[in-house]
């Protein structure tokens, strides 16, 4: 055997040994510092030992072993196996895969851009993010070279499947079933900085406001609760979404899905019977979303929906009718990068409070993400001038009035 294979096997150990030590002595451990608690995600738990922390990511099955840096186990340790990883924490430094829609808002949340030296694409829906790769703070690297994103101390993806080097973290807040859930992601992020007590905080404040939100909306008085579809068009068919999370929204936004009553998600438009079966079905719904890919979205209005939809006679269509007709592209960078797949995931209190107005509309409120078609509003076109903040205070997430 090897020197080099005796090192590994006992690293092994090692590394089974911290794993296995939260089921014998948790509460005798001093912990240094201040810890986060995962209360509402599914896909990743964090463990605390003195001087170091383990993030078991249940997406990918990996652990990362996160080493305070002013240790003796920072110098002698290091793992890159298949299933375990370490990093030096609070990280130096760090890098982005924005080419996969990487959510950089919960950095602005956490208060760290300043740490964030590389994106792999300009291609992010922040203005504040834009400003300082404007201003030359990040720079752009090549995801393609692996050697561009070694000098990171830690590279964080969105994208289970790629390539994983051994400065690679994998951030997968979207695979969970739930907004709240997917918010909570924001204490993964902060253990590699050691800012636990910012992203308990943060993540309190979203899930306050969000369960308040959603009690409200609950309590509004209505004869039926307003059906809501979120449809998507692609290659001739349409489908009604399956993603947990979007149901969720209507849910709590006091609406119900038209999911619930029907038993086919996919309709192909080149079928008579299919169409017949989702003009029916649609003169059912108050409320579409429609969640339709277009490389131009800035031109995407309620003639091209109707179109998609080819269905002559819409005179029962009451989102049509009462003009109800919506996608999440509001906000977008550049004509191609949404914030729905950023700010939206780590504030999800303002999608929510977007649906209750979409719902229940009281005229004097204007929608984040949403954007009518049925009543011909355009986009915001995201530029970095529009940042208002100083840069090195944290971004504060948005409470809104909850009565
Ligand atoms: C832990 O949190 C408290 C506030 O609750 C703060 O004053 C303290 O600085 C934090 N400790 C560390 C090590 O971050
Ligand atoms: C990134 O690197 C790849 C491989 O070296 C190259 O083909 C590509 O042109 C580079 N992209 C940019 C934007 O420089
Ligand atoms: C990142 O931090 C490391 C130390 O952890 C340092 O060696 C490296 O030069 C830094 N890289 C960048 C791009 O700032
Ligand atoms: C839709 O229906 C048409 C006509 O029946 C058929 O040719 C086409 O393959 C179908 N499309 C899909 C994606 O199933
Ligand atoms: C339009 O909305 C009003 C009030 O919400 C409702 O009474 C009416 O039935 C709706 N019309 C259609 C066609 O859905
Ligand atoms: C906008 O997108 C185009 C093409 O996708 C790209 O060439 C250009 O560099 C982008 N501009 C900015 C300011 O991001
Ligand atoms: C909504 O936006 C319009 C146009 O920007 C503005 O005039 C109006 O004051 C806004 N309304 C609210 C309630 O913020």
């Amino acid at each position: 055997m090897s020197a080099g294979s005796g090192y590994w096997i006992r690293g092994l150990i090692t590394v089974v040994w911290l794993l296995s030590w939260k089921n014998i002595g948790a509460a005798n451990v001093k912990v240094q510092g201040n810890i986060s608690k995962v209360e509402d995600a599914q896909n990743y738990h964090i463990y605390y030992g003195q001087t170091f922390k383990v993030i078991k990511n249940g997406v990918d099955g990996k652990s990362y072993l996160l080493i305070q840096s002013d240790t003796r186990m920072a110098g002698r340790t290091r793992y890159c196996t298949p299933r375990i990883k370490s990093f030096v924490i609070p990280l130096s430094n760090f890098s982005a895969d924005t080419t996969n829609t990487f959510p950089v808002s919960f950095f602005e949340l956490l208060g760290l851009v300043g740490s964030m030296k590389g994106m792999t694409s300009n291609s992010v829906a922040s203005e504040c993010v834009l400003k300082w790769v404007g201003e030359g703070e990040i720079s752009m690297i090549n995801g393609t070279e692996p050697q561009q994103l070694t000098p990171f101390a830690a590279h964080f993806v969105s994208n289970v499947d790629q390539f994983q080097a051994c400065n690679f973290a994998n951030f997968a807040a979207t695979g969970e079933n739930t907004p709240l859930q997917r918010a909570e992601w924001i204490k993964f992020l902060g253990a590699f900085a050691n800012l636990e007590n910012r992203a308990n905080q943060v993540y309190k404040t979203v899930k306050d406001n969000y369960l308040c939100l959603t009690k409200v909306a609950g309590a509004k008085e209505k004869t039926f609760k307003p059906i809501v579809a979120w449809m998507e068009y692609q290659n001739g068919i349409w489908s009604f979404t399956k993603e947990l999370y979007k149901l969720k929204y209507v849910e709590d936004a006091g609406g119900e899905n038209v999911d619930a009553s029907i038993s086919k998600i996919t309709y192909n438009i080149s079928n008579p019977d299919d169409i017949e079966d989702l003009h029916a079905i649609l003169c059912t719904v108050d409320v579409v979303i429609d969640e339709t890919y277009s490389s131009d979205a800035v031109g995407y209005n309620e003639a091209t929906f109707l179109q998609n939809i080819n269905i002559e006679d819409y005179s029962c269509f009451g989102f049509v009718t009462n003009q109800s007709l919506w996608r999440y592209d509001k906000r977008i960078q550049n004509l191609t990068a949404l914030d729905w797949f950023d700010g939206a995931v780590s504030q999800p209190q303002l999608v929510l409070a977007d649906l209750i107005q979409i719902l229940f509309p009281t005229g004097n409120y204007n929608t984040t993400y949403f954007r009518n078609l049925a009543k011909g509003e355009g986009v915001v076109s995201i530029e970095p001038n529009m940042c208002q903040r100083d840069m090195s205070t944290p971004l504060d997430p948005t409470v809104l009035p909850c009565t």
